[in-house]
């Protein structure tokens, strides 16, 4: 069996946890290749509502081995807090497997992201503070701490100095703050290791054995496209590759061994941070958008800005990650509207667009242009099948899926597991 690639399709929390869960029967390895704990999953299983923000969903069901790739960047502090508030609720975590190649947050670089946030000033990018952007900057530098730096005193020693030299100068000079010790670091990512070994491995290995195994691997996106470094609304973005490229390296399995690439895009658009959002909602719609839908950030606790559906971005994401299948989540947030506005092109200074501008001044300076679909008021949180939807529910859904360019194979309709209507099997 092949590997399959979930990303986001828009800003992040779209509701990839739910959808990795609904496959999680299917798959037997499930990875997360990109970023680290600035991601934010709630998975509902059994009535109890998990919020993960570091472990990949896959975690959450029994039988599937869950990956760390490296590509990832890890807060071990994190890692290990996630792992005991899962054993205390009786998860078995224990298959838990880490890549040696990933990369580790030091506490240092916590510290880099909040102060160097708070010097960009009207520019800030509105992170999550977890020191996500300097880690992989020192990625990209040379000067990042890997996990299998942890298992030899020198090396790690002499990686943190490294580290530090340049950063001690910045932290003091510009940014006024104290010089980080390089014993104190040292000793903090010692403490981890002991626990830490027995989960390390070379992942790229191991999940390639696995697919000669016939076994089925999922790679599972954080963030989303429109917040990938390359592909995304940069520079408001996270720093990781979070299309389906970065599946390959961030996990070290080949494009040619990928079958298809599910992209969970949700109903209406949401964002948490600054940058550019056309269809944003700034009055009472967008607030009703955010009751209805609890559109509250998992991570940082944040109010997500709230818009319609973007067909320039769906069809972005399309393009970008060779997208062969879409969720479509929460389109039951949209219940009890009369009409339903969708984006179609931007307006950029009377020039109307129908591909995403590559101009970031483009991107600011659009606006919406819309199409109007007709409501629904029936509750739709009970239709099991495509046809049990109302008939302006179910146009809503083949616009967005002509509009998108790829097909919609699932539908959720509602927040609990089985609220999903399942048109086409993913796997
Ligand atoms: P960072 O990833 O903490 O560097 O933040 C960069 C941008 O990505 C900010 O706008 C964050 O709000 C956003 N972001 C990061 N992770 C997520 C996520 O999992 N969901 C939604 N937005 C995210
Ligand atoms: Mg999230």
């Amino acid at each position: 069996m092949p590997a399959v690639v979930l990303v986001g399709a828009q800003w992040g929390d779209e509701g990839k946890g739910k959808a990795t869960d609904l496959l999680g029967p299917k798959v037997d390895y499930v990875v997360k290749f990109n970023g680290g704990n600035n991601a934010g999953h709630t998975v509902v299983v059994g009535g109890q509502t998990y919020a993960l923000h570091l472990l990949p969903s896959g975690i959450l069901t029994p039988g599937v081995v869950p990956v760390i790739g490296n590509g990832v960047v890890v807060d071990l502090e994190v890692l290990f807090t996630e792992l005991d508030e899962l054993a205390a609720r009786g998860v078995d975590t224990s298959k838990l497997v880490i890549s040696s190649n990933a990369h580790v947050i030091p506490s240092y670089n916590r510290t880099m992201d909040k102060v160097t946030e708070r010097f960009l000033g009207k520019r800030q990018i509105g992170t999550t503070g977890r020191g996500i952007g300097p880690t992989y900057a020192d990625k990209m530098s040379r000067v990042g701490i890997r996990i299998q730096d942890l298992f030899d005193d020198g090396i790690l020693r002499q990686k943190v100095q490294g580290a530090l030299m340049q950063k001690n100068h910045l932290l003091v000079k510009v940014y006024n703050r104290r010089a980080v010790v390089v014993d104190q670091v040292v000793e903090e990512l010692e403490g981890f290791a002991d626990r830490l070994a027995p989960m390390v491995k070379d992942t790229a290995v191991l999940l390639n054995q696995a697919l000669d195994q016939g076994k089925t691997v999922l790679l599972e996106g954080g963030q989303a496209t429109m917040l990938d470094v390359d592909h995304g609304t940069y520079p408001f973005v996270t720093s990781s590759n979070a299309t389906a490229g970065g599946a390959c390296t961030g996990s070290g399995i080949g494009p040619t061994r990928i079958k298809s690439v599910v992209a969970v895009v949700k109903a209406y658009t949401t964002r948490v941070g600054a940058g550019p959002f056309v269809t944003e909602l700034e009055g009472a719609d967008g607030e009703r958008l955010r009751d209805v839908g609890h559109e509250y950030g998992v991570t940082t606790g944040r109010p997500r800005r709230c818009g319609w559906f973007d067909a320039l971005v769906a069809r972005h994401t399309a393009r970008i990650n060779g997208v062969t299948d879409f969720a479509l989540t929460k389109l039951d947030v949209l219940t009890g509207w009369d009409r339903i506005p969708v984006c179609v092109g931007y307006d950029v200074e009377g020039t109307v667009l129908e591909v995403l501008p590559t101009s970031q001044s483009d991107i600011h300076h659009a606006r919406p242009v819309y199409e109007y679909l007709p409501g629904w008021y029936e509750d739709i949180t009970k239709a099991r099948s495509f046809a049990a939807l109302p008939p302006n529910a179910q146009a809503y859904v083949l616009a967005l899926e002509e509009l998108a360019g790829a097909r919609v194979s699932v539908v959720g309709v509602g927040p609990g597991r089985d609220a999903v209507i399942e048109r086409h099997a993913i796997i």
